[in-house]
């Protein structure tokens, strides 16, 4: 077997190791003749590799879906493994990808996971500072972000999707991004210096985050499990967070002093275990455990899945599907839901933009003859979603969760706050978006005619602030107490 090396191009070389594989296959060059390596020129063949690549090969789904994302690892053997992993498969084992339990599949999975990871917390945690003006005047932004592995080009989009009309750059030690309204690109590595020392704004807002922060929901581990510590220097609301630390046990003190909170009732930790050992790698995977998962009560018809795009900048959460929505399979469709759609229309926002989904997943209700009748899920039930709805929103990664009223309001922080104490700009605990609280519409809809009125407008400016508050693209609530 004649040793051969491969040379791609630094970062994620797709496209090369496509080309290479392409190669390599039909020349039955096995794995342990080949030598992978990144350098400055792309893919340098040797002399009698040279020529165009062979055709596409056919590979099952589930490898052909592993290829991209394990090619984003930083792990320099990846190429090789995925070389090993496509090896096999053209050797006859046609279904390798889907045994779990085999060691090179189990190790591109941790790989694909991480990768995916990765993606959530760019999204989730990079934090754009004013940086000037751009072409023709338009407002220009700036970010620094150190990503674990090669996911800046994957990333970008996104970002594109949710501030198009801000020109804006990306800098990372790999490489950057900029994006001037129309197009975008990719360039050489950046610097931190290269972007702005956070402004006065910011500075508000770190302020803001000081005043709400929850001393008695300081959990640093959770915390850093969620946000490794190193993206908390980009992030204007957490530079408050070692003196709010550090002050959080005498604080703490003063608030059992003042008003205790009754404890909530929590998932069984071997539950939770249960759970988390199969963590999902993408919504569509979380949303395939909820469907499975067990109703409240005998009789509903089906979970109620979140709706809305990957990456809205505000989400809805609501307490739990009504009648209609557990018919008809999608949350806010039943009288409550018409109430808030026109509420959101009267606040500008754009339904289909946002992403609508509840604390608790499955219909809780009561037959009373032919009638269901809502009942209000308790605390354990609660806690018992919360885990779908924490997964939920870190792969939508919305700027700003609006918390429809008090049961949405204990999902979210996992406390009973009143939404009469809380309504407004709030702390959700440690999550990387910032919180509102509002009423629930179908508060609205119990009340008396004559006290309607006002309530629905005082409903709709709380919309109007919420919208105010997702669409800037400059810093803002993060850690939540
Ligand atoms: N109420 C909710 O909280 N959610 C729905 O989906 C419908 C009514």
């Amino acid at each position: 077997m004649r040793p051969r090396t491969i040379r791609l191009a630094p970062g994620a070389d797709l496209d090369g190791f496509r080309a290479a594989i392409r190669h390599l296959v039909p020349a039955e060059a096995a794995p342990e003749a080949v030598t992978w390596v990144e350098g400055e020129a792309a893919s340098l063949f040797p002399e009698d590799d040279a020529g165009a690549p062979g055709p596409a090969l056919a590979l099952p789904r589930a490898v052909a879906a592993l290829v991209p994302s394990v090619v984003m690892h930083r792990d320099p053997e990846r190429y090789g493994l995925l070389h090993r992993l496509i090896w096999r498969v053209a050797e006859g084992e046609r279904h390798l990808a889907e045994v779990a339990s085999d060691p090179l599949v189990h190790r591109l999975n941790l790989m694909r996971k991480a990768v995916a990871r990765d993606l959530h917390k760019m999204h989730a945690f990079l934090r754009f500072r004013r940086a000037g003006s751009g072409e023709g005047g338009r407002e220009r932004f700036a970010a620094w972000f150190e990503p674990e592995h090669h996911i800046l080009a994957e990333a970008a989009p996104f970002f594109s999707a949710r501030f198009p009309s801000f020109d804006w750059s990306i800098l990372t030690p790999d490489g950057s991004a900029h994006w001037d309204g129309r197009a975008l690109s990719f360039g050489p590595p950046g610097r931190r210096e290269d972007v702005p020392e956070q402004d006065a704004f910011e500075a508000g807002w770190t302020d803001y985050y000081s005043s709400t922060f929850n001393p008695a929901r300081t959990n640093l581990a959770a915390m850093r499990a969620e946000m490794p510590k190193k993206y908390w220097q980009n992030m204007p609301e957490t530079a408050a967070i070692p003196g709010l630390v550090r002050e959080a046990g005498r604080r703490v003190g003063e608030m059992i002093a003042r008003a205790p909170e009754p404890p909530v009732k929590r998932v069984p930790a071997r539950a939770l275990a249960a759970m988390a050992a199969q963590e999902p790698a993408s919504l569509d995977a979380l949303n395939a455990a909820i469907r499975a998962s067990e109703p409240l009560v005998p009789g509903a018809t089906q979970a109620v899945l979140g709706e809305g795009p990957l990456g809205a900048a505000i989400a809805f959460v609501g307490e739990q599907p009504g009648d209609q929505e557990d018919l008809q399979g999608r949350p806010f469709v039943g009288p409550a839901g018409q109430l808030l759609a026109r509420a959101l229309v009267e606040a500008g926002i754009d339904r289909d933009r946002a992403y609508l989904t509840n604390a608790v997943k499955h219909f809780k209700f009561e037959q009373r003859g032919k009638r269901r009748i809502h009942r209000t899920p308790s605390a354990g039930e609660v806690a018992h979603y919360r885990w779908w709805l924490d997964r939920e929103l870190a792969f939508v990664a919305p700027r700003l969760v609006v918390a429809l009223g008090a049961t949405a309001v204990l999902a979210l922080t996992g406390r009973p706050v009143p939404v009469t104490r809380a309504r407004g700009p709030a702390m959700f605990g440690d999550k990387p978006y910032a919180g509102f609280v509002t009423v629930h519409p179908s508060y609205l809809l119990r009340l008396p005619d004559e006290a309607r009125g006002e309530a629905y407008a005082g409903f709709v400016a709380d919309l109007r602030r919420a919208s105010i508050l997702s669409e800037d693209p400059a810093p803002r609530l993060g850690l939540l107490g």
